[in-house]
This record gives C-alpha cells, sequence and structure tokens, in this order.
C-alpha cells in the first residue's frame, strides 16, 4: 500500500484495498469481489453500478463491516475496520456508518419512530427526540411516526429505512438500491434526500442503483463487471452512464 499524505488520508471516508470475497456454495468457491480499490472523499456521493450478480450487494456489505472480506482492507475515516473485533466492529458501525437495506429490513412489530431510533436504544443510548421529530418531517412522512411498516407504502417504508440510517448522523451511509422498488416521484423525493445529506451535512454516500438516471445524480459513477472493477465515470450524464452499461451487457 502506498504511503498517504495526512491531509490526503483525512479527507478520505472509505478506503477500499485490494478487496476479495468468495462464498463456499456446494464445496466449489464463488468469487463475488475479486480485487478492488478505490478512495471516495468525504463528502462525496459514489453510485455503483453493474450487472445483476456482478458484487455489487457483497462490496457494500464488505466495505460498511456487514460482512467479512476473504482478503483485503476497509478501512472508514482512518479506522482500518478488518481489524476490529466483532464487538468492536459493531460499535463502531453504530457511531460511523448507516445502511439502507434494499429490502428496508424494518422491525414489523415496532412502530416508524421506534425503528428509527432502534440502533440507539440498542446502544443504550437516549435517543434525541428533536432529531427524531426534524428527520420523519424530512423523509416526508410527518403524522405516520405511529404507523407499524405493515401500514406503510412501500416508498414510505423505504423512507422510514432512510431516516433510521440517517439518525445518528453517520459518516457514510451505504445504501443497496435504495430506489428500486420506488415510482419515480418517490425516487426522485428519495434520492434529493440521500444527495443533500451529503452536500449538508458532509456525509459520504454510497449507492447501488440499475437506474442511470439515479447514478447520474452521483459526482462518480463505479461500474463493477463480474466482481472487478471495470470503469469509473466523473459527473456523468444519464445517457453516457447507460452507454456504459450496455457495453457491459446488462
Ligand atoms: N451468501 C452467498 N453464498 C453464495 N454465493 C453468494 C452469496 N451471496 C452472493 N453470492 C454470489 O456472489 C455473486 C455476487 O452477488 P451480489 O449479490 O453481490 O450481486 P449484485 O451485483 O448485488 O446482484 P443484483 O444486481 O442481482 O443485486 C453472485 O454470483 C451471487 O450468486
Ligand atoms: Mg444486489
Amino acid at each position: 500500500m502506498t504511503i498517504q499524505q495526512p491531509d490526503v488520508a483525512t479527507r478520505t471516508a472509505v478506503r477500499l484495498i485490494d478487496l476479495h470475497k468468495s462464498y463456499a456454495h456446494d464445496a466449489l468457491p464463488v468469487y463475488a469481489v475479486r480485487g478492488v480499490s478505490f478512495a471516495l472523499a468525504r463528502g462525496s456521493f459514489t453510485a455503483v453500478m453493474g450487472p445483476s450478480g456482478s458484487g455489487k450487494s457483497t462490496l457494500l456489505s464488505c466495505a460498511a463491516g456487514l460482512d467479512t472480506p476473504t482478503r483485503g482492507q476497509v478501512v472508514i475515516g482512518d479506522r482500518d475496520i478488518s481489524t476490529l473485533s466483532p464487538d468492536a466492529l459493531t460499535r463502531f458501525r453504530r457511531d460511523h456508518i448507516g445502511f439502507v437495506f434494499q429490502a428496508y429490513n424494518l422491525v414489523d412489530h415496532l412502530p416508524v419512530i421506534d425503528n428509527i431510533t432502534l440502533p440507539v436504544v440498542l446502544a443504550g443510548r437516549e435517543p434525541d427526540v428533536a432529531r427524531l421529530d426534524e428527520l420523519v418531517e424530512v423523509v416526508g412522512l410527518g403524522g405516520m411516526g405511529r404507523r407499524l411498516p405493515g401500514e406503510l407504502s412501500g416508498g414510505q417504508a423505504q423512507r422510514a429505512a432512510i431516516a433510521r440510517a440517517l439518525f445518528t448522523r453517520p459518516d457514510v451511509v451505504f445504501a443497496d438500491e435504495p430506489t428500486g422498488a420506488l415510482d419515480s416521484r418517490t425516487a426522485d423525493h428519495v434520492l434529493e434526500l440521500l444527495r443533500s445529506t451529503a452536500r449538508e451535512l458532509g456525509q459520504t454516500v454510497v449507492l447501488v442503483t440499475h437506474d442511470p438516471k439515479v447514478a447520474a445524480a452521483a459526482d462518480r459513477v463505479l461500474f463493477l463487471g463480474d466482481g472487478v472493477l471495470v470503469d469509473q465515470l466523473d459527473d456523468p450524464t444519464a445517457e453516457q452512464i447507460n452507454t456504459r452499461m450496455l457495453g457491459l451487457g446488462r
């Protein structure tokens, strides 16, 4: 690994160094991610694209410390999370990382507000009620805080999941296809929420998407093909992204 200047290192929010992840499947290994390295600046908004099965979700899970790489390092801020014990990693994730799952992962028997504060409550801390009220409004769920997830539409549930990921003001927010199940108007709203988060709070956002229009909102698009980083585009248009994706045989 090359030695970084201190100022460069502190402005980097996420660094992946030669990340590999394979799964044992019927005794045959599946190489989901095969040596990915990149560095993302603090406050940046990055989209990850690639055909189905190209390793996007695996990459995101490893980068967020939800899954353990087979080889390589994940550095969040100045912390190499690959070296943390499971307990230390759980604490680090709680304080520094937000994750929006494709399938929302809300707890069915808890109302929206309790879903949002759950990670903080589980950590034995007192949730910031003013922050909760503000966030419920910001994601457009005003008046719905007492509803159960089953009483929300898909878009509303996704916004509750985003509020949960943003609640602790994490340094980095990872989102796996947060707009995949939404109609285009709701998707725009969710996207604007994530983008304004990156801009105004200096948070770093990494988002997986299949939608070139969504990816065009990012500062940078990373393209994965068969577990390898095959290309990147900075400030691309949806047309440029579309062309690149067609080249990857999506
Ligand atoms: N738990 C697992 N066990 C075995 N193989 C897995 C597991 N999870 C993922 N894989 C395999 O790893 C590869 C990458 O999967 P991944 O879910 O990261 O792809 P993806 O790019 O997110 O795809 P999609 O766009 O369909 O969500 C695929 O070949 C997949 O079958
Ligand atoms: Mg996926």
